[in-house]
């Protein structure tokens, strides 16, 4: 939760996929269901590896894998929308990204995996991405949602993450 300084690190490339890094994707797909939400990278259970996972868009079940993730935008057309964070509770601002992306990483069998997508996936993946470089949806958000969330944000830092 913001603003523990682990989701301001920068995390680092998953060298070899051990039993470590399975048994840390198994957990990461269990919090990320508990929570209800649609994806979860690494740095929000506390771990600075740049794995995320997400439900896969086609298969509400089933969830999907990244490690060491690359992104490339494949369509630059902006558009805003909203999005929340499970490490910013009750907090929902609006983010410009790129509509087309493809993306490229390991799964667990240490396989590379590349998907291409102009859907709302699309957008997962970068705000994923983002919290491998230590970005958060506040760290993008307009002003006028500056303003809106200030009070929650600040909130959250006196809680103290
Ligand atoms: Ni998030």
């Amino acid at each position: 939760i913001y603003p523990d300084p682990v989701l301001k690190q920068i995390a680092t490339p998953v060298g070899e996929i051990h039993e470590g890094i399975r048994a840390l994707a198994g957990r990461m797909i269990d919090l990320m269901y508990a929570a209800d939400g649609i994806g979860l990278a690494a740095p929000q259970v506390g771990v600075s590896k740049r794995i995320f996972v997400t439900r896969d868009p086609d298969d509400e079940i089933r969830a999907i894998v990244w490690i060491n993730p690359i992104l490339e935008v494949i369509d630059d057309e902006m558009v805003c929308d909203s999005e929340g964070c499970l490490s910013l509770p009750d907090i929902d601002v609006k983010v410009q990204r790129p509509t087309g992306i493809r993306i490229s990483g390991l799964d667990l069998e240490g396989r590379e995996v590349v998907m291409e997508s102009g859907e709302h996936i699309a957008r997962v993946w970068q705000h994923e991405c983002d919290h491998l470089d230590g970005r958060l949806i506040i760290d993008r958000m307009s002003t006028m949602d500056r303003l809106r969330c200030r009070k929650v944000i600040r909130e959250l830092v006196e809680r103290g993450g």
